[in-house]
């Protein structure tokens, strides 16, 4: 699936643009709060392989919209569509976005829901706006955590901390996330996408060669953990996606009710 399934004439859901050295991909579905399709995953994970090999890029910049980062993985997808194999698009984006050899920063607005959080484990640079939440729901909707998530946590944060937020999944603020490690910086309203713009154009004039080199020696010892753990997750991931308290928790969104999960054992 690529680029070439979105009509034509519609905005696209995933707006790339490089310029001064740095390749900006945006999440572009603000009526979805930026909600992830199988379609968008797609397009995420060709932009960074194109700017991860473009000799133009210098850094990599993820963004959502200015009132919201990204919901998370599409909920209608999962219920009606969901992923069934270890190579969908979802699962070649994680893999993307983690063994990319070039800077990622990411500017964060609003939510940053499931993968909108998870996925910043695998970002170097991380501005978050005052405005900005955080959450990894997945036990909430019956699911199990991704993207490395469950060996990076515990790993930055210690067991205790990302138990808390894997187990209870409760939303948590920049402060807080700034606080855990996991933002760089807390910038005022409406600024982050500025202030990431402006450390990837210091980042953009840095010897590239020395940069690739210094993540890649950052990352080596936990890199083949990392791939081994989404291989893990990925698999537990597809089936709590088929399992009844998935469904339920699907179909409680959808109704705007609160899951009933009472009769689960
Ligand atoms: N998947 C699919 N659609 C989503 C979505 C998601 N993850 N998140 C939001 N949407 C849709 C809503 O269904 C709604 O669509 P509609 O206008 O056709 O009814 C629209 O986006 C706006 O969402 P809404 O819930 O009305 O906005 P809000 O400002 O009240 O709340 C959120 C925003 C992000 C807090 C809330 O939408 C939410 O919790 N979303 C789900 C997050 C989630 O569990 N993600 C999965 C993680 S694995």
């Amino acid at each position: 699936m690529g680029w070439e399934n979105q009509p034509l004439n519609e905005a696209p859901l995933i707006t790339t643009e490089t310029a001064e050295g740095i390749c900006r991909l945006g999440m572009n579905r603000p009526e979805k709060k930026n909600a992830l399709s199988a379609i968008m995953y797609a397009q995420l994970a060709e932009g960074l392989k194109h700017a991860d090999q473009d000799p133009a890029v210098r850094v990599i910049l993820i963004h959502g919209t200015p009132e919201c980062f990204t919901a998370g993985n599409d909920l209608k997808d999962f219920r009606d569509s969901p992923p069934t194999e270890g190579n969908s698009t979802v699962f070649q984006f994680l893999e993307t976005i983690s063994t990319a050899v070039k800077p990622i920063a990411a500017a964060v607005n609003g939510p940053a829901i499931g993968i909108g959080t998870s996925m910043l484990l695998h970002c170097d640079l991380v501005y978050a706006g005052e405005n900005s939440t955080f959450q990894l729901p997945f036990v909430n909707l019956g699911l199990c955590p991704e993207a490395g998530s469950s060996y990076l946590l515990p790993l930055f944060l210690g067991h205790q901390r990302a138990a808390e937020l894997l187990l209870l999944g409760k939303p948590f603020s920049a402060a807080k996330a700034f606080e855990l490690g996991l933002v760089n910086q807390v910038i005022p309203d409406g600024d982050a996408l500025p202030a990431a713009l402006e450390v990837c154009r210091e980042v953009a004039a840095l010897p590239p060669a020395a940069l690739r080199e210094t993540k890649q020696l950052i990352k080596q010892h936990t890199a083949p953990v990392v791939a081994d753990a989404m291989r893990h997750e990925g698999q537990a991931f597809l089936n709590r996606l088929k399992s009844p308290e998935a469904q339920e928790a699907f179909a409680a969104f959808f109704e705007r009710r609160p899951p009933d999960f009472s009769a689960f054992q």
